[in-house]
C-alpha cells in the first residue's frame, strides 16, 4: 500500500454531531431560556440520571467545576489528604489543591491501567487516613471499582468517581459514575459525547446535590435579597449549551459502540505487532472505548528518552517506541497523543507523596510505552487501515 498524507487532518476524538442538537438549542432561543435555567437543564439532568441510574444530577459548567463540588461536598480541608490515581489527567487533581488539601498519587495495576487497589491498601496503612479518593475510570475502562470502593468504606473515606471519560462504560452491569458517593462526568468536546463544553456531578444524595446547586450559584440563602452564608461559585451550565447535551445523549449507545469498532478494528489490524490495546477484564466490564490505546513491548522498545518539554529516540528495525509513531503518524496528518503523563512526574507536584504497591511503578511503565491512538468516530475504516499501516511501518 502506497501511503500519502492525509489531506484533512484524522483526530484523536472531536465532537460528533447530530441534528437534534440544533433543535434543542433552537427551542432555548425560540423560548428566551439561554441563561443556566430551562428545560434543555432539567432534561438533561433528567436523562443522564436515568442513564446512569443514579437519584440525582446537577449539570454544571465543565468535568473539573464538578469535581471541586464534589471535593467540597466530601468535606475536604485545608491539609486533608485525598488519594488520587496517579496517571490522570490532572483535572483530576487540581480540586483537591483549590481546598488547600494535599494529592497523594496512588499507582496503576496492569489489568485496567487504573487505581491499584494494592496500592491504595498501602496508601492507608503509611498514611493513616484519607478524607477522600479519587478513582478515575481511564480512557473509558472502568477501575477496579468493586475493590476500590470497598476499601474506602473499611478506611471511611468518601469515593469520588471521575467518569469524565467514561459515560456510557458498565461495571458488573453497572454504570460507571454511580459507583462512588459522588460521580463526575464530562461533556467536553473530545469526549464521549459533548455539550461543547460542561460536566455534570451525580450522587444519590438529596442534600449534597442541593447544597452543590446552591453552591454552584454563588449560594444564595432563601431571603428576599442578596444574602450569604458560605462561599459560592459561579459553575452552572447554559441552558443553551445543555441543549446540545441533550441532542447527544440520543446517540451515546450508538457513539460506544463505533468506539468499539475503531478498538476492535485496531486490535486485528495490529495483532501482528509486538504491541498490545489497552485491557480490560471483558468478563466485569464493557467499556465505552473512548479512546483506543496501545502498549509495546518491552523487548520491542526502542531506545526513547523523555526530557521535561524535549524527546529523543534511535530508531531500530523491528522495534519502536511511542515518540517515533506519534511522529510518524503526525507527519501523516494524524494525531495521537502520549498517555497521561503521571502526576508524580509533573513539576507542580513535585512534592507529593506517591505510593506504589511494590518497587515498580507501573503507570510510569506504562507512559513510557503506551500511546493513544485517534479514536474519531468519523475516521473511516480506510482510514483507519491507513493508521494501522503507519504504525506498522514504524517496526
Ligand atoms: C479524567 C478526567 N477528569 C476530568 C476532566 C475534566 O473535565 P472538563 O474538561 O470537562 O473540565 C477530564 C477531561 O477533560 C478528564 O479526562
Amino acid at each position: 500500500m502506497v501511503i500519502k498524507p492525509f489531506d484533512k487532518k484524522i483526530w484523536l476524538a472531536t465532537p460528533t454531531m447530530h441534528s437534534e442538537e440544533r433543535l434543542f438549542v433552537d427551542e432555548a432561543f425560540d423560548t428566551n431560556w439561554v441563561s443556566t435555567l430551562g428545560e434543555n437543564i432539567n432534561q438533561l439532568e433528567q436523562a443522564i440520571c436515568d442513564k446512569v441510574g443514579c437519584h440525582y444530577s446537577l449539570a454544571l459548567s465543565s468535568g473539573t467545576t464538578s469535581l471541586h463540588l464534589a471535593v467540597k461536598l466530601a468535606g475536604v480541608k485545608p491539609g486533608d489528604k485525598v488519594f488520587c490515581m496517579d496517571m490522570t489527567f490532572i483535572a483530576t487533581v487540581n480540586p483537591v489543591v483549590y481546598e488547600a488539601a494535599e494529592p497523594v498519587f496512588i499507582d496503576s495495576e496492569t489489568e485496567t491501567w487504573n487505581m491499584d487497589p494494592k496500592a491504595l491498601e498501602r496508601a492507608f496503612e503509611i498514611y493513616g487516613d484519607a478524607k477522600a479518593v479519587i478513582v478515575t475510570n481511564l480512557y473509558g475502562v472502568p477501575a477496579k471499582l468493586d475493590e476500590i470502593k470497598a476499601i474506602c468504606k473499611r478506611h471511611n473515606a468518601v469515593l469520588i468517581e471521575d467518569a469524565a471519560e467514561s459515560l456510557g462504560a458498565t461495571f458488573e452491569g453497572v454504570q460507571t459514575g454511580n459507583y462512588g458517593d459522588y460521580g463526575v462526568i464530562s461533556f467536553n468536546g473530545n469526549k464521549i459525547i459533548t455539550c461543547s463544553s460542561g460536566g455534570m456531578l451525580l450522587s444519590n444524595d438529596k442534600n449534597a446535590i442541593d447544597l452543590a446547586r446552591k453552591m454552584s450559584t454563588q449560594a444564595k440563602e432563601d431571603a428576599p435579597w442578596y444574602q450569604h452564608e458560605i462561599v459560592g461559585y459561579n459553575y452552572r451550565l447554559s441552558n443553551v449549551l445543555a441543549g446540545i447535551g441533550r441532542g447527544q445523549l440520543l446517540h451515546l449507545d450508538e457513539h460506544v459502540k463505533a468506539k468499539k469498532a475503531i478498538y476492535e478494528r485496531y486490535k486485528e489490524g495490529l495483532k501482528n505487532l509486538p504491541l498490545k490495546m489497552n485491557p480490560y477484564d471483558e468478563k466485569r466490564m464493557e467499556p465505552n472505548y473512548w479512546l483506543s490505546c496501545i502498549i509495546i513491548d518491552k523487548e520491542a522498545m526502542c531506545k526513547q528518552i523523555r526530557q521535561e518539554k524535549e524527546f529523543t529516540y534511535i530508531s531500530e528495525k523491528g522495534k519502536s517506541c511511542p515518540e517515533e509513531i506519534r511522529e510518524k503518524l503526525a507527519s501523516y496528518n494524524v494525531e495521537s497523543r502520549p498517555i497521561w503523563k503521571p502526576m508524580h512526574m509533573q513539576p507542580v507536584f513535585k512534592n507529593c507523596g506517591v505510593v506504589q504497591a511494590d518497587n515498580f511503578c507501573v503507570c510510569e511503565d506504562i507512559f513510557n510505552r503506551g500511546l493513544c491512538l485517534p479514536s474519531d468516530i468519523k475516521m473511516t475504516e480506510q482510514e483507519q487501515d491507513v493508521v494501522i499501516e503507519i504504525i506498522k511501518s514504524c517496526f
